[in-house]
């Protein structure tokens, strides 16, 4: 009787009680956005200025009707707008020079309004678990004497990493602040957590690194922020930012030439990273490195259009991965498998003996890249099987979904595209200009199959590309086999496309049993 009375007024209080949000602190080296303003329920976040686009973080309680206010401050006002994903039941309506709407869901948006830069709108739901400064298993790096001026570079964050492995099950806690950092390595059964507002910072210069590997045209590189091999229950969270300072980064020349893959779980069990926004990669942002059963959440991948080869997030020979939740903009490819032989280049550092990429999954993500999306490839050294892309966004990209098996002899097999609706498509990275691809790319160093197994299903393609997409083998051992369009819907068309035509592929040679089975 007690019990049910307290449970009646504990459901009256959730039906009235308001949703919480919170904005972080503009970390000091970063200016507001000229151009844009965010309100949620009448109260202004941080935006931030950044290349190519600007953008808002901040984190809200979900199930309440949310109002979102983006003012374009120096228009006069707003004639036209798009609010990427477009498939969301966002009903936006246009006040002189703002834009409003109710959000229940905390949603990642690209805000297009007239012909201004995107506002790229990194919206989480609520943090849950932040750990409690004073805790006995939490280490704050403040007390291993790290600098969060910014000042100089600090070797307080690893100190702190340090000492909390020593009692296994700790969380370093990054406060708000500027933090220039040499390389981290994270140990076993040891958290980091990132405070909202505080920054972890790439110092670019090569002295302050340890080189690790050689990529034969970018120069020296390392791994920025890795893990012990052998190691399990390792966590990076919060709401922080690592700022991996790219651009400055890859102007260095001469001996100074140097780049970064700036997060690097590698040779690592049961990894979690979440909530945090990983921005200006010099390559790589992250890259997940013979890796088993971990998961990658409600992450802001904010790369630059004027930097290269900065991936969003690669995932090489891997297994049970899932990837759920994240936003990844970058100039290369948003989103992919991969796969690379042994000991060679940028793969001198991989913990173990090559291994294949397996079970791996890509949930709820947004791409915006100039590359591929979506993508295989383009190394498949190392088997790729059941591998999924779904329930997934593209703003803008060169390829949609593709599997580009450029280098190596191993098959890409098991691959799902599903509830794919494709926005934009311009450019021809590598010569491909398609909302998909499946293609062996002969260079002299190895082919292998594509297939059985591929599908293609509930994809929506607002365009078409400027090209037809490639089914292309290479020869009768490096075939293109068992691939599967279900339910393409081309270019608005309210019903799925029947011919490969309509599909705008191309079967060109070494391709069997390539269908078009729908189902609506
Ligand atoms: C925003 O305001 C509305 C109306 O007062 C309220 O119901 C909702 O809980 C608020 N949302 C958040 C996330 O605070
Ligand atoms: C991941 O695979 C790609 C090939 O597709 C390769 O270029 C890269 O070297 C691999 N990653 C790392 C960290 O070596
Ligand atoms: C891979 O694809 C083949 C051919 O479509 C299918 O028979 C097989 O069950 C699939 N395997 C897995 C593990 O999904």
């Amino acid at each position: 009787m007690f019990l049910k009375t307290i449970v009646t007024v504990a459901s009256l209080l959730a039906a009235t009680v308001q949703g919480g949000y919170v904005g972080y602190p503009r970390p000091s080296i970063y200016s507001k956005s000229a151009h844009f303003s965010l309100k949620v329920n009448g109260t202004d976040m941080y935006t931030v200025s950044y290349a190519g686009y600007d953008y808002v973080q901040f984190s809200m309680d979900e199930g309440y009707d949310t109002e979102i206010i983006i003012e374009a401050r120096d228009q006069a006002s707003i004639n036209s707008y798009t609010i990427t994903p477009q498939a969301l039941p966002i009903k936006a309506r246009v006040d002189g020079k703002k834009l409003i709407f109710k959000m229940k869901k905390a949603h990642y948006l690209i805000v297009k309004i007239n012909s201004m830069k995107e506002f790229v709108v990194g919206a989480d739901p609520s943090e849950t678990n932040v750990p409690k400064l004073g805790a006995s298993n939490v280490f704050n790096v403040l007390d291993y004497k790290a600098d969060n001026t910014g000042a100089a570079i600090t070797a307080g964050v690893q100190a702190a990493i340090d000492a909390a492995a020593k009692r296994p099950g700790s969380i370093v806690y990054v406060p708000p602040g500027l933090y220039l950092v040499g390389n981290l390595v994270i140990r076993d059964r040891t958290s980091l957590y990132l405070a909202g507002g505080s920054v972890l910072r790439f110092t670019g210069k090569k002295s302050d690194y340890k080189v690790m590997y050689t990529k034969s045209d970018l120069g020296d590189g390392t791994w920025w922020i890795s893990t012990d091999k052998d190691t399990t229950g390792i966590k990076i969270f919060g709401r922080g930012t690592i700022d991996g300072n790219g651009y400055n980064t890859r102007k260095n020349t001469g001996a100074d030439k140097f780049m970064a893959s700036m997060v690097v779980p590698a040779g690592t069990k049961d990894f979690h990273m979440d909530g945090v926004l990983v921005r200006d990669s010099s390559f790589w942002a992250v890259n997940v490195v013979q890796v088993q059963d971990s998961t990658f959440t409600n992450l802001k991948i904010f790369d630059r259009f004027d930097v290269t080869q900065d991936d969003g997030i690669d995932i090489n020979e891997s297994s049970n991965v899932k990837v759920r939740r994240v936003i990844a903009i970058a100039n290369d490819d948003s989103f992919s498998a991969k796969t690379w032989p042994y000991k060679t280049g940028t793969t001198v550092p991989f913990p173990y003996q090559p291994r294949p990429n397996n079970k791996i999954w890509f949930d709820d993500c947004l791409a915006w890249t100039l590359c591929y999306a979506y993508k295989i490839g383009e190394g498949v050294w190392e088997e790729q099987s059941e591998i999924t892309f779904q329930n997934s966004y593209v703003y803008y990209a060169g390829v949609g979904c593709g599997i580009n098996h450029k280098y190596g002899s191993a098959s890409a097999r098991n691959i799902t595209w599903q509830n794919i609706d494709i926005e934009r498509l311009g450019g021809s990275p590598g010569g491909q200009a398609a909302w998909a691809t499946l293609y062996v790319n002969f260079v002299k160093q190895g082919a292998g199959p594509i297939g059985p197994g591929i599908l293609l299903k509930n994809i929506k393609a607002r365009m078409k590309g400027k090209q037809r997409g490639l089914i292309q083998g290479y020869d009768a051992s490096s075939t293109i086999s068992d691939v599967t369009f279900t339910d393409i819907y081309m270019e608005n068309s309210p019903n799925p496309a029947t011919s490969f035509d309509a599909l705008n592929m191309e079967r060109t040679n070494f391709y069997s049993n390539i269908n078009i089975k729908n189902t609506k």
